[in-house]
């Protein structure tokens, strides 16, 4: 191992899991840098290891399992590396997660991040082995704002938890309560962003249609609006919208908000009534078509996506038929698609009439096939169409120098230009589709 420079520790970080837990990474480094750590690629180089965890889905877990047994063997060769377990593992597993690894030192829970400097202090001291998985029904913002601004682009919580129990999903279980963040708050993360050089900000909730039920001072399309006006910000969006309270207001906004992205997503989960009810949705399929319908006559530029689950408990053939019926019928731009994983605590685990492995498998695979030629079709729709890109990166070869970036619509865009860009946002053409990009000209010819 290579020598610390003095009094400066480094720490390395896998993370695990969605945005929730990329924006929890991110507040771990920081809480982490105000007691001297950096970060390294390298696990051999570390004074300390986090693996930041999902538990969504099974395979998600088994993940972290196989992770944490790679460093099982640096832990026995150097007893002073500190081994913690974050994220939803930790909160879903606790102290379970210490006994079945017995080399852990530290299991803490997304609620207790900013307890992370006082956690290590007495693990250094000696202590003991540590577990942190108290959940509370307040935001303490000190446990906020740490965020950097690293490319430009930077994700802020607006809220934590979830209080939908969808039958099939543990995250109520991991994230605990749905609370909303203060507005003032939030838009003081956002400036000290944008002041950064942040220009997209993404709000993240795991229901943001909900933001502030219960007493709020500004309703999200309000909040949207308060983001957009923040100097320097170009662009905004938002994740997860729930179907059944995504509102008119906010599908209005899109049409006097020229700085919110294009993009929706927005998941349906299945396209039958009786598994939606089954999965405890709030509502049904034709709902939410026409929610979508609504989204795509006022503004036919904005792209939909979604998520689907397969295979859930009882789900028939027919039933499975109705969801491909809606994938055609609403026509995508992107899913992502998953097969239904049994999550412990949750309704649906002890439901009957699960659906064999081998069924789920071949469903999956069905719907995805379906799913790739639309999500061409739609990406080919866009050829010849002016877009405007935020860059994200170059590469560097002389002679082949490529930008990349992503239109409003949130579709990576790559562009050859031997130049020097006049801005963050370029207008490009599009000239070709491919499944998972397009390809487009700058500066723009022709239309
Ligand atoms: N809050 C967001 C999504 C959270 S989890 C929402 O409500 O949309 C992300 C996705 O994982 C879900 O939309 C769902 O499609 C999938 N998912 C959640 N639990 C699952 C499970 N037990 N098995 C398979 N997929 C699951
Ligand atoms: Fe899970 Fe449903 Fe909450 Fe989304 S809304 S996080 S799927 S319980
Ligand atoms: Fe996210 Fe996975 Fe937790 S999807 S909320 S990290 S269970």
């Amino acid at each position: 191992m290579e020598q610390s420079a003095e009094g400066v520790k480094r720490v390395f970080l896998e993370t695990f899991g969605c945005q929730m837990n990329d924006n929890d990474s991110e507040r771990i480094l920081g809480f982490l840098k105000n007691i001297n750590y950096t970060r390294t690629s390298k696990p051999t180089d570390a004074d300390l290891i986090i693996l930041n965890t999902c538990s969504v889905r099974d395979k998600a877990e088994q993940k972290v399992y196989s992770a944490l047994g790679r460093f099982k063997e640096l832990k026995e060769e150097r007893p002073g590396l500190i081994l913690g377990v974050a994220g939803c593992v930790a909160q879903q597993e606790g102290k379970k997660l210490l006994k079945r690894a017995p080399y852990l030192d530290l299991v803490f829970g997304p609620q207790n991040i900013h307890r992370l400097p006082d956690l290590i202090g007495e693990i250094s001291k000696k202590r003991g082995r540590l577990v942190a998985v108290e959940q509370s029904e307040s935001i303490d913002e000190n446990e906020y704002g740490l965020l950097s601004a690293a490319d430009g682009r930077a994700f802020v919580s607006i809220m934590r938890g979830c209080d939908n129990f969808c039958a099939y999903c543990i995250v109520p279980y991991t994230r605990g309560r749905e609370v909303s963040r203060r507005s003032a708050d939030i838009i003081g993360e956002v400036s000290r962003l944008a002041e950064g050089g942040v220009k997209e900000v993404t709000l993240l909730g795991q229901n943001v249609n909900s933001y502030g039920a219960g007493g709020a001072e500004v309703s999200f399309p309000e909040l949207l609006r308060l983001v957009a006006r923040i100097d320097g910000i170009r662009r905004v969006r938002f994740i997860t919208s729930h179907p059944k309270d995504i509102s008119v207001g906010l599908i209005r906004l899109f049409g006097e908000e020229p700085k919110l992205a294009r993009h929706i997503h927005l998941p349906v989960q299945s396209g039958s009534d009786r598994v939606l009810k089954a999965m405890g949705r709030g509502y049904t399929a034709s709902h939410y078509s026409s929610k979508v319908r609504l989204i795509k006559n006022l503004h036919p530029d904005i792209s939909v996506t979604t998520d689907i689950i397969v295979g859930f408990p009882g789900e028939t053939e027919d039933e499975f038929e109705e969801t491909i019926a809606l994938l055609r019928d609403l026509r995508f731009d992107n899913i992502f698609s998953f097969m239904y994983s049994p999550r412990p605590l949750t309704k649906a685990a002890a439901f009957t009439g699960h659906v064999p492995a081998d069924v789920r498998s071949k469903r999956l695979q069905r719907l995805q096939d379906a799913q790739r030629c639309i999500t061409l079709e739609r990406s080919r729709e866009l050829v010849g169409r002016r877009v405007e890109v935020l860059l994200e990166g170059a590469s560097t070869a002389p002679g082949e120098r490529e930008f990349s970036g992503r239109t409003s619509c949130n579709r990576i865009v790559r562009f050859p230009y031997e130049g020097v860009l006049p801005d963050s946002i370029v207008e490009v053409v599009v000239t070709e589709a491919y499944p998972n990009s397009l390809r487009a000209e700058f500066p723009p010819q022709g239309k």
